[in-house]
């Protein structure tokens, strides 16, 4: 009888030990929202492209702050997605945006802006639809 107990309480315990590391491997979740780095992240530049949005506005070019190469280290909702090909392709699609418009003269502000603003849009139609309607209100 004693063996038995010992016996399922090893049992039990390596099942617990299985869940811990399943959960320690998955590592998506950063926060007790359960959000992912690349959902923060994304909320991050979708608020400071806004920003941009109204220093345009303006006549003004706003300064980005966000750490860029996160696009692609940040531990996504999907991490095979993120991985993909075409994830790559667009992410870095936008980061060449982000440089023209950290670059662009006063005359052609805007138009890097609307740029920009469609980098976004086309990794989301491609990629992630939902957030599709957020994304194009950002347009001029
Ligand atoms: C290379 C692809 C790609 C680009 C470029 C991109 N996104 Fe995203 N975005 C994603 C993915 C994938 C998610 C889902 C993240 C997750 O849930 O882990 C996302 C999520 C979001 C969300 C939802 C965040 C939340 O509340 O959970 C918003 C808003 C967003 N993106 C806005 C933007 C804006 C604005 C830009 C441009 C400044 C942009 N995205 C550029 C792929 C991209």
């Amino acid at each position: 009888m004693k063996k038995l107990l010992i016996l399922s309480i090893l049992i039990i315990n390596s099942l617990l030990a299985c869940t811990k590391m399943k959960q320690e491997i998955k590592g998506n979740f950063v926060n007790p929202n359960g959000e992912t780095e690349l959902a923060a992240f994304m909320k991050s530049i979708h608020d400071e492209t806004l920003l941009a949005k109204v220093a345009c506005l303006k006549g003004e070019k706003y300064t980005f702050t966000t750490e860029e190469q996160t696009i692609f280290t940040s531990d996504a909702a999907d991490p095979d997605k993120v991985a993909s090909e075409r994830y790559q392709m667009f992410g870095q699609a936008y980061l060449n945006s982000l440089d023209a418009y950290k670059k662009a003269s006063n005359t052609d502000l805007e138009d890097s802006y609307n740029q920009m603003v469609g980098a976004c849009e086309n990794c989301h139609q491609a990629l992630c639809p939902g957030p599709l309607v957020r994304v194009k209100r950002l347009y001029l």
